[in-house]
C-alpha cells in the first residue's frame, strides 16, 4: 500500500553485485515532505548503493521505490524531475565557468531557455556564489566547487535532494559552510534532504532523523536525541591495559560516582551516535 503523503517510500530494497553478498540487503523506510534525514554508516555499509538505486543510476535486484505513490521503476523519467543528486565526486567541467556549468545542466534538465539565466542568477545569489559566476571552475577551492555542485542539483527545483557524503575531504571550517547551506535549502525551499555520511558529528548536528546502516541493513531509525537516550546519556570510559571499556549511565552523577570507585584511569563524556552504533554492532563507525 502506498501513502501519498510520503514523498518517498521504499520497500525491501535490495542490491546484489556479487552472487552471495548483498550490498544493500532489503531496506524499507518512508520520508515525508521537508524531512532532513541522514543515512549514517561505515565505509562499505551500502550508502552509495542505496542512493544510486533511489536516483535511478543502478537498478535494484529486488524491492520497490515509490515517489509520491508512483512506482519509480515504471515512471522513472517523469520522476527524475523531482529528484536532485549531489554525487560523492564533484563532476564539474573544470574548464568552464560556474555559469556555463549551470547552463549546461539547465539544458539537460529541460529548463526552458527563457527561464535559464534568471534561475541560475537567483541560485548563485541564494548560495552566495555570485562573485564566482564568470570564473573557471578550476580556480575554485574544494568548498566552492562543492557548493556549486549542490547549487546545480537545485536548478530544476527538485522536491527531494540526495547528497552522498557531501563534506568528505573538506576542512572542518568549510564543512560548516556546507552544513549551513544544506540547512538553508531545507528550511527556505522545504526541500526534503537525504544525506549519507560516515561522520557522526555531521549526522548529529544536521539530521532530525538518522537511519543507521551496517552491512546493507538499516539497524536503527530515529531522531538522534531519542537514539542516544535509549542507551543512556553519559559514558564512563574505563582505560584498561587492553583497551577502552564503556559503561553507560542515564545521568552524570551516577557516571561520576562510578568514576570515583574505579581503579583504572577514567573519563566521563556525553553519549554520541558512535556509541549507539557500537552498542548495536560491537564495532565503531570510524576506525
Ligand atoms: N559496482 C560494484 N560492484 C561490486 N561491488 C560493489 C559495487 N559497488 C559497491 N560494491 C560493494 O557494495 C558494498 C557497499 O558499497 P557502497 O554502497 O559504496 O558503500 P558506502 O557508500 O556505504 O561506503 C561494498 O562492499 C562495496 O565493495
Ligand atoms: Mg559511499
Amino acid at each position: 500500500m502506498n501513502d501519498n503523503n510520503d514523498i518517498l517510500r521504499v520497500d525491501g530494497l535490495k542490491k546484489t553485485f556479487l552472487k552471495d553478498k548483498a550490498a544493500v540487503d532489503g531496506v524499507s523506510f518512508a520520508f515525508s515532505r521537508g524531512e532532513f534525514v541522514g543515512l549514517l554508516g561505515p565505509n562499505g555499509a551500502g550508502k552509495t548503493t542505496t542512493i544510486k538505486m533511489l536516483t535511478g543510476l543502478i537498478r535494484p535486484s529486488s524491492g520497490a521505490i515509490y515517489y509520491f505513490g508512483s512506482d519509480f521503476q515504471k515512471e522513472s523519467q517523469k520522476t527524475k524531475a523531482l529528484i536532485g543528486v549531489v554525487p560523492q565526486q564533484n563532476n564539474l567541467d573544470r574548464d568552464l565557468t560556474a555559469y556555463e556549468n549551470l547552463y549546461l545542466h539547465a539544458i539537460l534538465y529541460g529548463i526552458p531557455k527563457a527561464a535559464r539565466k534568471a534561475r541560475i542568477d537567483e541560485l548563485l545569489d541564494f548560495s552566495g556564489l555570485t562573485d564566482y559566476r564568470n570564473r573557471q571552475v578550476k580556480s575554485f577551492s574544494g568548498g566552492t566547487m562543492r557548493r556549486l555542485v549542490i547549487l546545480r542539483a537545485l536548478l530544476h527545483e527538485p522536491k527531494i535532494l540526495f547528497l552522498d557524503e557531501p563534506t568528505v575531504g573538506l576542512d572542518p571550517q568549510i564543512r560548516r559552510v556546507i552544513w549551513d547551506f544544506i540547512v538553508k535549502i531545507n528550511r527556505m525551499k522545504n526541500t526534503t534532504i537525504l544525506l549519507t555520511t560516515h561522520y557522526i558529528e555531521e549526522a548529529e548536528r544536521l539530521c532530525k532523523r538518522v537511519l543507521i546502516i551496517n552491512d546493507g541493513l538499516i539497524i536503527v531509525d530515529g531522531d538522534p536525541e531519542t537514539l542516544k537516550d535509549g542507551i543512556g546519556r553519559f559514558v564512563l570510559e574505563v582505560h584498561k591495559d587492553d583497551g577502552i571499556e564503556e559503561e553507560f549511565f542515564d545521568n552524570r552523577s551516577d557516571a561520576l560516582a562510578a568514576l570515583e570507585k574505579s581503579t583504572y584511569p577514567c573519563k566521563v563524556r556525553g553519549v554520541t551516535l558512535e556509541d549507539v552504533f557500537l552498542r548495536l554492532t560491537g564495532r565503531r563507525i570510524n576506525v
